[in-house]
């Protein structure tokens, strides 16, 4: 999507669409409504008296003009008081779905006078842009009668007033993000057969080969059994597809090959059948939708390309596991034990609890690459979706600092996140008979938290936050900037926690 500012000057008859805001009780609009037409400024008016349309929060009227401007959609902000950058990023989402509905490709908001406090204050111009494109997402690439027509293409930014730079640079950031999550989508939501630890791996060289700054190191299974990673490769054994441990680092630091990194490690099973434990077609959620199983490596991927779109000085470094897990007759059975890159042996109660699996190896070879923070990001457990809903993930984790400030970012960017405790008790849950540890505890108690607890066992002392997304990496409506399916959940989460 195009960007551009504009001021009152382009006010002119090519421009289809206008977006009028308003704010509820004070029935104050834009400063812009000064410059529409006395015809359609009484109607706006006499509508307003009436109480067809109002400034409640989420209204979206459209009026049509027969002059200069032909379409109007007046737009309910809610009390200034309350308008935030999550009730901008939904409104602005629902304009743009609105505005692709009509089947146009450009739209044009009044920035002015909201006021200089408002949709010019940074973080409202950031939700704004983020909303307008997060909103009007489609996924069409498998239709073969592809409407282009319906896609919107450009968002216009309309004041009178001079810009501050740092709303243009708000404005950009928010491109850059809403950008990457709509590629984490992508990845998400195309199918398994399409999208193989290998294809993933292809997409992700496409992204970052040749950016400066980053280097990408693909692991493949060959490699990985040279590093000890055998419960990453035991997961991926029953299927034709191949396991790939994929690295990206990004260097923005100066002297960058001092200074430890912060690691982003994402779940990466492209199809989770459950393995010999083979799921049923129905569940928590259906065995088709667990292409989504890649949630997490999709958030570390998009996240990435927003950071490097971004240049901070920090430096960042993905790994993300990719593998299938089926079942097969070279597949992994309950009741095997494999040993962790770090010699800590695992018993597989069940070859479903596969995404700990692989991350146990994920996490220790981010340890073994002096990780100064690492955050890790997984569709792990069914169970964050019975506690949570569609409504928010899961946040744990083994430092408090790294929590309060992952909390503090939710808090921005609207991507909920509960803490859920980690509590020493629970290791006794995890108890093998044979190994050091078994995946899964039978009783299923605490689901969440128990697989925490189990990636615990591979961080060592490294700060260390965990997300569990498996509640939130699809969505099943159109709501505001959400739309329906899958999500690009954590991918403005982790992004925000590395720039702020
Ligand atoms: N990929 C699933 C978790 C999941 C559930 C993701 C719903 C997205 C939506 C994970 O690998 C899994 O199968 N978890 C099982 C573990 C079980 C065997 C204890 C679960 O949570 O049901
Ligand atoms: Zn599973
Ligand atoms: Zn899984």
């Amino acid at each position: 999507m195009r960007v551009e500012f504009k001021n009152q000057s382009y006010l002119n008859e090519k421009q289809e669409i206008w977006v009028l805001p308003f704010w509820s009780k004070k029935e104050k609009s834009a400063g812009f409504f000064k410059y529409l037409e006395a015809p359609l400024k009484k109607q706006i008016w006499e509508l307003m008296l009436r109480k067809e349309i109002s400034g409640e929060e989420g209204t979206v009227a459209l009026i049509y003009g027969f002059g200069l401007v032909k379409k109007v959609l007046v737009v309910g902000l809610g009390e200034q008081e309350k308008c935030n950058a999550d009730v901008m990023r939904n409104i602005a989402g629902e304009v743009a779905r609105k505005v692709q509905s009509l089947k146009l490709k450009d739209v044009a908001w009044f920035g002015d006078d909201l006021g200089a406090t408002k949709i010019l204050a940074e973080d409202i111009m950031q939700a704004l842009v983020e909303g307008t494109i997060l909103g009007s997402y489609t996924f069409d690439q498998y239709k073969t009668d592809k409407d282009k027509a319906k896609k919107l293409e450009k968002l216009l930014l309309i004041t009178s007033k001079k810009l501050k730079k740092e709303i243009k640079e708000s404005a950009r950031k928010g491109q850059v993000l809403a950008e990457a999550v709509n590629v984490a989508r992508d990845l998400v939501n195309i199918p398994a057969n399409d999208l193989p630890p290998q294809a993933f791996v292809k997409k992700a060289k496409e992204m970052f080969e040749q950016k400066s700054k980053v280097t990408l190191e693909v692991i493949d299974a060959k490699a990985a059994a040279k590093l000890g990673m055998n419960v990453f490769l035991g997961v991926g054994q029953g299927s034709k597809n191949k396991s790939y441990m994929l690295t990206i680092a990004y260097n923005g630091m100066r002297d960058a090959k001092l200074k430890a990194p912060i690691c982003l490690v994402g779940k990466g099973v492209t199809f989770d059948s459950g393995g010999i434990n083979l799921k049923s077609a129905k569940g928590v959620k259906d065995l088709k939708d667990m292409k989504a199983d890649m949630g997490g490596a999709a958030a570390v991927l998009g996240a990435m390309q927003a950071i490097v779109e971004l240049q901070p000085q920090k430096n960042v470094l993905a790994i993300i596991p990719l593998v299938e897990n089926m079942p097969s007759g070279t597949a992994q059975r309950p009741g095997d034990v494999v040993t962790a890159m770090n010699g800590k042996t695992i018993e597989v109660i069940n070859t479903d609890a596969e995404g700990r699996l692989i991350l146990a190896d994920a996490l220790c070879l981010a340890v073994s690459k002096g990780a100064k923070e690492i955050i890790d990001i997984a569709t792990l457990t069914g169970a964050a979706v019975a506690i949570l809903g569609d409504e928010a993930a899961a946040l744990l984790g083994n430092n408090q600092r790294m929590l309060e400030k992952m909390l503090k970012v939710a808090k921005l960017t609207g991507e909920k996140l509960w803490q859920l405790p980690l509590w020493e008790e629970y290791l006794d849950y995890l108890k093998s008979d044979i190994a050091d540890i078994a995946n899964l505890n039978e009783n299923r108690k605490a689901g969440t938290v128990t697989a925490a607890k189990f990636l615990q066992q591979f961080v060592d002392k490294t700060p260390w936050l965990h997300l569990d997304i498996a509640s939130v990496v699809d969505y099943p409506e159109n709501k505001g900037y959400k739309v329906k399916g899958n999500s690009g959940a954590g991918v403005r989460n982790l992004a925000e926690y590395v720039l702020r």
